[in-house]
């Protein structure tokens, strides 16, 4: 039967490349976002974008939440709206209220509506782990974040366990690592997708980090997070997203293989969470997550890039 998904966030990278897989799916996608701009939708969905239905809102507001939920039937559930780590640091209060409180919403409106929704899946992170924390870290860990947005991201999945206690609302979090992919344009991490858009454009471009971690295809994730919402059913379970590993260096050759005469460099201290994840728990309580290798993710987003530049 088809469903009817709310993708909270649909606007940003993981919300757009979410609505493509579930259109894909053959479902009907409500988009819900306080934004305005559409272009990441049509930079990923390209005419599609159409086909989703977009309702103006903010998860900080319950009872806008509660009505689109009421008022196009959805069934499904995926929460990605939330402000990144700069602009959490940019307004500690405001990025406290959409994570946390706007977390909070999602699950009390769907703990009204469990006859129709069987849980939540939602976007947790890998930045509720810190620099001194075992690599690979242990997917039961991260209990000490060193950013707001972590906190509000550990938050987020302890709000999950309650509510599955409490309530009944099952859920399923994903932690991203560094999200790549065409429409990842902001946030800390965003420097080596944007080093593939320079590439494409001729341009120079310098990424403020260096060292290893883990690089999630945009796509790979957004199928995960609509796996996991066909298949949450009780508890709250929390997953690492089971990355590739590569050092900046390694990142670097593979935009040099996609684009020649790439004018890359580096600079700064590596993000401050360990290098490598355990990732072993949505393969085996979910099913297969998709693991799209480096070289071939790049290639994909800077043909994608080369396709869509105006
Ligand atoms: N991109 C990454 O590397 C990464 C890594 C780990 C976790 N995550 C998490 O995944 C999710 C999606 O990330 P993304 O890269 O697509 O982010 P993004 O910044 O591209 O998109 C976030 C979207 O949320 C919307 N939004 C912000 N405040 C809102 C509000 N109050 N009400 C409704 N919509 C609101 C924005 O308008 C935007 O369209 C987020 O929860 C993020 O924290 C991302």
């Amino acid at each position: 039967m088809a469903e009817t998904v709310l993708v909270t966030g649909v606007l940003g990278c993981l919300g757009a490349w979410t609505a493509h897989a579930a259109l894909a799916d053959g479902d009907a996608v409500v988009g819900y976002d306080l934004g305005e701009d559409t272009a990441r939708l049509r930079l990923v969905l390209g005419d599609d974008a159409e086909r989703v239905t977009l309702v103006r809102g903010d998860v900080t507001e319950l009872e806008a939440l509660e009505h689109v939920l009421d008022e196009h039937a959805i069934t499904r559930v995926v929460h990605l709206a939330a402000l990144q780590v700069p602009f959490v640091r940019a307004n500690p209060p405001l990025g406290m209220h959409v994570n946390v409180a706007g977390t909070v919403n999602v699950f009390d409106a769907v703990s009204r509506r469990l006859d129709r929704i069987t849980g939540v899946v939602y976007a947790s992170s890998t930045a509720v782990y810190n620099a001194g924390d075992p690599s690979p870290a242990p997917e039961t860990g991260g209990v000490a974040p060193t950013t707001l947005y972590g906190v509000s991201k550990l938050a987020d999945e302890g709000i999950a366990r309650v509510y599955a206690a409490d309530t009944g609302v099952a859920s399923i979090g994903l932690r991203p690592y560094i999200v790549y992919g065409p429409g990842r344009d902001q946030g800390m991490t965003s420097g080596p997708t944007a080093a593939m858009l320079a590439a494409v454009r001729g341009e120079p471009y310098s990424v403020g980090f260096t060292g290893t971690a883990q690089y999630d295809y945009a796509p790979d994730v957004a199928r995960a997070f609509l796996t996991a919402a066909a298949a949450v059913r009780d508890g709250a379970a929390v997953y690492n997203a089971p990355g590739v590993v590569a050092s900046v260096e390694e990142v670097a050759d593979q935009i040099r293989a996609a684009v020649p005469g790439a004018q890359l460099t580096w600079s700064g201290v590596p993000l401050p969470f360990p290098a490598e994840l355990e990732a072993v728990g949505f393969d085996r309580d979910i099913g297969p997550f998709p693991r799209t290798p480096l070289a071939d993710g790049i290639a994909e987003t800077v043909a994608h890039f080369r396709a869509t530049l105006v």
